[in-house]
């Protein structure tokens, strides 16, 4: 069955992150949410297919990939991101940030720099600071609304900070930047040369709009490859979040052989028998659904970005290359963090994902999710409109 995006589905009353959890949270319990990102669409349908023949097949035993799983993926990424890592560079983790996490402890050690460039997704700060590591921040350099790396402070940040590890966001949420081939390189470059490794977390990297293109960090060059950690998963690209299954891939043996020890050392071994299913059905048979799906997100980029021009002009729009996650600054209001979240909270009655959580340059800004049917979305930004209005 072809997916409908207009499809209206309720998720409340599903356990559900985005939806079921606003009180619990400290949040209006009729709020309208937009923060986290995954999608309110249903699932490719032959995704759907196989995971009815397994619930069918009725038993859940340990499971570990094939190599029809190994080569349905490689030839994924053969064809979609002209990338050819090994099928041995595979290891299979519940999460992308599992997967940070692991990388922080398998490479670096307590009270060694992790570097990051905020505002930047929030979970790569925790992972460093839960795991009792120095958070090392680079900021991006946001100018006329595109934002950019500072390179120099970068380099200096790695020299000063006792830097091991650099966290690299591809495309980055939330400035949607989707770095260019230059910008990588150099990047490659000034880590090499102070020998910093690089988690490469392009979990966003199917979400990128015309005009611009996704460059896998570690496809190039097998030096730089060897460096490299490359965090991929069909959660944010499928919509399988919940099914926690996450693809890394790790050239480097030695590298591979140190992350793999910490993910033993965690107790991790098997991935859900459910997740590994859905994420072969995905890479096999899902572009159809993934080619419709963008065509969907870009036609609500394009109202959105209408609707504000419209009826928020004061809001600034940050346009974005890649993900489905939009970066809007409310500085001309002049209202102190608080004072904004309150408005958005308390008055428009939604549930955003406030900038100042992505880092000290995020305040004043405010991230929403658009992966919606556009009825929902529109309801959203007419609370929007109407909170700001009066
Ligand atoms: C950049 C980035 N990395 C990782 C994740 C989450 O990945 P996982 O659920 O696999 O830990 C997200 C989700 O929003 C994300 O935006």
């Amino acid at each position: 069955m072809p997916t409908n995006f207009d499809e209206i589905i309720d998720r409340r009353g599903t356990s559900c992150l985005k939806y079921d959890f606003a009180a619990e949270r400290g949040y209006p319990q009729d709020i309208l949410p937009f923060w986290v990102a995954d999608m309110d669409f249903r699932a490719p349908q032959p995704i759907l297919d196989e995971l009815s023949r397994r619930v069918a097949h009725g038993i859940f035993g340990y499971t570990d990939p094939k190599d029809t799983y190994k080569d349905v993926l490689l030839n994924w990424f053969r064809t979609h991101h002209n990338w050819t890592p090994s099928a041995e560079s595979l290891v299979v983790t519940p999460g992308v940030v599992f997967a940070l996490c692991t990388a922080i402890r398998a490479f670096t050690q307590p009270g060694d720099g992790v570097l990051i460039q905020q505002p930047v997704y929030y979970p790569f700060t925790e992972s460093i600071v839960d795991n009792g590591r120095q958070l090392v921040n680079s900021p991006l350099v946001e100018k006329g609304g595109h934002y950019s790396i500072d390179f120099a402070d970068f380099e200096h940040k790695i020299r000063t900070g006792n830097v091991k590890l650099f966290l690299l966001c591809s495309p980055h949420n939330p400035v949607g930047r989707v770095w260019t081939k230059a910008e990588l390189l150099k990047i490659a470059d000034i880590c090499t040369r102070h020998e910093v490794l690089i988690v490469a977390d392009e979990i966003h990297h199917e979400f990128v709009r015309a005009g611009y293109h996704h460059t896998v960090l570690a496809s190039l060059s097998l030096q730089i490859a060897n460096r490299v950690i490359t965090c991929t998963a069909p959660s944010k690209t499928f919509n399988l979040a919940g099914l926690q299954l996450s693809n890394i891939f790790i050239e480097n043996d030695s590298l591979r052989r140190k992350f793999k020890h910490e993910l033993a050392a965690t107790g991790y071994s098997q991935p859900n028998c459910l997740g590994l299913f859905a994420a072969q059905a995905a890479y096999e048979h899902g572009e159809e659904w993934l080619c419709k799906l963008r065509a969907y997100l870009e036609d609500n980029y394009q109202k959105t970005k209408k609707f504000l021009q419209q009826e928020l002009p004061l809001v600034r729009l940050i346009e974005p290359e890649g993900t489905y996650l939009l970066w809007l600054d409310f500085s001309a209001y002049g209202l102190s963090a608080k004072e904004l979240d309150d408005r958005i909270i308390h008055k428009a009655n939604l549930w955003l994902d406030s900038g100042h959580i992505f880092g000290p340059a995020g305040e004043g800004y405010q991230r929403i999710n658009i992966a919606c049917p556009w009825a929902t979305l529109k309801d959203g930004l007419e609370h929007l409109a109407a909170a700001f209005r009066d």
